[in-house]
């Protein structure tokens, strides 16, 4: 019988059970580009939550062009589904999947390599029909286990299992990716993909072991040589230490950044100047943007996951992906070596 990982892989077209998600909303083309043609799932992501509609369609729609062009092998869209403080839906929501579900309903090689669009931060039930419908997987990022039954209920094809300890906008109540793997895996139908924290073939062997039907990374994959940000930015995640993660308020939920002058002074003081929401936000999404793409780790927002602590290097996505596979099937024969040895210790 073939594993769940088998089966995922085969219907999202992908030769590894490795994706990189959506890391929205600077440009994640590139790295798309890379991750899709070295075998794993690449991912196109927001070009912008506040973006005004024609321009967010048009870049989305050039995004996914370049990936499916250059790439060649098989990508997702990522769409963050949360809702405002004023409870109202992210309008840039609507008009991505919208003009997503477009491009493949259009026919031609972009449709081809498009598979799947990636939900997250909020409840995806609104649009799951439309995206199967338009013959997309839907595939949907939970932080807990009541969410991840909802979304299954509500008829997504896939759930991503992502602990507290990611990066970027993380969920209101902790989980960490320990203690929500396992359960995810056992209680839904439906294949599991496992994020937060994952970095090398060690959390890739330990996820399918545990059932996972592969393992999703963000903050890994930004240090990469073909990732488009800026190499201050991948530098910095790579001299992190333990600790340097800290959580503050995000658009929509708590965001994990790295430490640093941005996020200890200069965000707490614009927060007390008294500044609307809408200005906050828009001095967030800048400040995001002066890091990754002007490479000021200080003065910008360095988004990034817990894990920035265990990553050691700039690797090319492919030499990634192959050395994750490496280590994650020495150790799993490591283990089935083992398993005589383990049965005979019951006995
Ligand atoms: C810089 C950055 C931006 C992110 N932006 C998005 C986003 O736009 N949409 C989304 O669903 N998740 C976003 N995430 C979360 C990632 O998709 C992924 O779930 C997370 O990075 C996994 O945890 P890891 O960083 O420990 O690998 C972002 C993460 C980072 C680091």
């Amino acid at each position: 019988m073939e594993a769940t990982w088998q089966q995922l892989c085969a219907r999202l077209g992908t030769k590894y059970p490795i994706m990189q998600d959506g890391m929205g909303p600077s440009p994640t083309t590139s790295l798309a580009t890379a991750v899709s043609a070295a075998g794993g799932l690449g991912s196109v992501s927001t070009p912008g939550l506040l973006t005004p509609e024609a321009e967010l369609r048009k870049k989305l729609r050039d995004r996914m062009e370049q990936v499916a062009v250059n790439g060649a092998g098989s990508f997702a869209v990522n769409v963050p589904v949360g809702t405002l403080e004023s409870g109202e839906m992210l309008p840039a929501s609507e008009a991505c999947i919208d003009e997503a579900i477009r491009v493949k309903l259009a026919g031609g090689p972009t449709s081809d390599h498009f598979r799947a669009i990636t939900t997250s931060a909020g409840f995806p039930g609104a649009f799951t029909e439309r995206i199967k419908e338009a013959g997309l997987l839907h595939i949907h990022k939970a932080g807990s286990v009541r969410h991840a039954v909802k979304a299954a209920e509500a008829g997504v094809d896939v759930v991503i299992a992502s602990g507290y300890e990611m990066g970027g906008h993380t969920h209101l109540n902790p989980v960490s990716t320990m203690v929500l793997a396992a359960q995810a895996v056992k209680e839904l139908d439906v294949p599991v993909i496992v994020s937060g924290g994952i970095h090398d073939g060690y959390g890739l062997a330990a996820m399918l072991a545990m059932g996972a039907a592969g393992v999703a990374m963000g903050t890994r994959f930004i240090a990469t040589e073909e990732h488009e940000w800026h190499h201050n930015y991948k530098q910095f995640i790579v001299d992190a230490g333990e600790w340097q993660d800290m959580t503050y308020p995000g658009y929509y939920a708590p965001s994990r950044g790295l430490k640093n002058k941005a996020l200890l002074e200069d965000l707490p003081a614009k927060k007390a100047s008294g500044v609307s929401i809408d200005e906050l936000n828009q001095w967030k999404e800048d400040r995001g943007y002066d890091a990754q793409m002007e490479g000021d780790v200080e003065n910008g927002i360095v988004v990034a996951g817990q894990v920035s602590a265990a990553i050691h290097d700039i690797v090319p996505v492919a030499v990634l992906l192959e050395r994750m596979m490496d280590e994650a099937i020495g150790l799993l024969e490591v283990t089935a070596a083992s398993l005589p040895a383990l049965k005979a210790a019951r006995a």
